[in-house]
């Protein structure tokens, strides 16, 4: 079926600003496109996933996607998340349930809205993503200081704070490294922000995003003409950064052609649009990041050598999240503000269990790991899965998560306290873990739970009162 997608709004449009609306029904379509269009953003209309990612196939370039919640549209979700990583999604449905919506925001979606919705709840959610986005777009408004939701808290964070501080008034390349979701976004705006180049653009190109010719034409732009579908000149991120800040993300990622295009770039200040022969000249700083070691892929001959010099002249290595413990709960607590505010939860402190097995995780996915697990803990209000999502409960209580702390520290203070004392120890918190298993599995009878642990009733009931067990709210 050929797509009906309709372009509107250019005229009346106040904010720079394109969302594109993906939905089945013509009547969701036009009612959100006139709601949009009052408020100033300029819309794209598609009626099928099918076409919004020919829409966006063929250049259309929104800063934020509106996905009604069809049956595709989880497909569709995936797709744009695979080939649009830096477009965020806005998931509508009629769907109001916390496992749709967690699983939505698993596939990526930035954000979710239960339809029929409060116009009001829209504009928020537009007006935010929107704002965040802001710093990819050319001229945009300087972004916002990093300073107050971000945590700087143990001493290598503190470390890299001041050493952003250091250099940001200098033009100097900085080049981030750091495992995945560690933070190194944030850390290069904030030398962006903390630089004289605030007030100008900070423009954001995901190396890894897309194949080597689309990333060439994104970067330097190009003359009508260099290839065919070039109908007017289009301007690259470079030019759009002047005077700002180019983070160019995932830059191991980058192709040996484009590496010796940038490094040029790098010396001389100068680049040609494709299909061009005009040099053009920029102003512009720097900041790279990627996960990978680069110094490896030199080595392996994967990297220039030269560039990668010329990029690391300030190497800023940020710590995975399990070599900074002592920053795991203020993120938490960070974390809880933020998305109970924004879900409009009541914020509640987590328990300690919950607390120290945070502080016990490995946190592959590092901060935006942690940052997941506890939108999902505002969203579902429940403890117990976050512990299963850390690998703790797999079907036990979370008594056997106290046992093995307590064996745990019990090793940590080895040598410090007698044989007989661990052992106490140790049985002590092996009793509380059966009785509370037991306790469990029998929905809290206690006379049958009596039975199953052979001893009486009364002393059962005094074990619990020594244990402090208590049956789940
Ligand atoms: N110190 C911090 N304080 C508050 N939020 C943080 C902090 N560090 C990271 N985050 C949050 O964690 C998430 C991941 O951070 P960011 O995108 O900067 O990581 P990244 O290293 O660029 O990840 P990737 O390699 O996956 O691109 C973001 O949502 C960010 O807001
Ligand atoms: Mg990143």
């Amino acid at each position: 079926m050929p797509c009906e997608s309709a372009t509107r709004g250019e005229e009346g449009a106040t904010r720079d600003a394109r969302v594109l609306v993906v939905d089945d029904s013509q009547g969701v379509r036009s009612y959100l496109a006139e709601l949009l269009e009052k408020d100033g953003w300029s819309v794209d209309t598609a009626e099928s996933g099918r076409c919004a990612l020919h829409l966006l196939d063929a250049g259309a370039n929104p800063d934020l996607v509106l996905l009604g919640l069809s049956s595709e549209g989880r497909k569709t979700l995936a797709a744009l998340r695979r080939l649009h990583a830096d477009v965020p999604v806005v998931v509508m449905s009629v769907e109001a349930d916390a496992g749709t919506i967690v699983e939505v925001m698993r596939l990526g979606a930035s954000d979710y809205l239960t339809k029929p919705f409060d116009e009001g709840a829209l504009a928020g959610i537009l007006a935010r993503l929107f704002e965040r986005r802001r710093g990819d777009r050319p001229n945009a408004p300087p972004a916002e200081a990093t300073d107050g939701p971000i945590v700087w808290r143990g001493a290598a964070m503190q470390r890299i704070r001041a050493m952003i501080d250091q250099v940001s008034d200098t033009d100097v390349t900085v080049l981030i490294q750091g495992e995945s979701g560690v933070g190194k976004e944030i850390v290069a705006r904030r030398v962006h922000d903390r630089s004289r180049r605030t007030a100008k653009p900070f423009v954001k190109v995901n190396c890894a995003a897309l194949p080597s010719d689309l990333l060439e034409s994104e970067l330097f732009g190009y003359e009508t003409g260099a290839f065919t579908g070039a109908n007017a000149r289009k301007l690259g991120r470079f030019e759009r950064a002047d005077k700002g800040t180019i983070f160019l993300d995932e830059i191991g990622e980058m192709s040996p052609k484009l590496q010796a295009k940038l490094l040029q770039v790098l010396q001389d200040g100068e680049f040609t649009r494709l299909g061009g022969n005009r040099e053009v000249r920029v102003d512009v700083r720097v900041v790279c990041a990627t996960n990978r070691a680069l110094k490896e892929m030199v080595a392996a001959g994967e990297f220039r050598e030269d560039l990668y010099f010329r990029l690391n002249v300030i190497a800023i290595d940020i710590p995975p999240l399990r070599e900074r413990r002592d920053e795991i709960l203020p993120l938490v607590e960070t974390f809880l503000q933020r998305y109970s505010t924004k879900y409009g939860k009541a914020w509640k402190p987590i328990s300690p269990e919950l607390s120290s097995a945070f502080e016990g995780h490995g946190f592959p996915g590092n901060v935006r790991e942690l940052e997941n697990l506890v939108k999902r803990l505002v969203i579902l209000q429940s403890e117990n899965l976050v512990f299963a999502d850390l690998g703790v409960l797999t079907g036990t209580s979370s008594g056997s998560y106290r046992l093995m702390q307590v064996i745990k520290s019990v090793e940590e203070s080895a040598g410090e306290i007698s044989l007989r004392e661990v052992a106490r120890k140790v049985s002590l918190e092996a009793e509380r873990d059966a009785i509370d298993r037991v306790l469990r599995r029998t929905g809290w009878n206690r006379k049958q739970a009596a039975k199953f642990l052979n001893v009486s009733y009364k002393t059962l009931l005094q074990k619990i009162r020594e244990c402090g067990l208590q049956p789940d709210a």
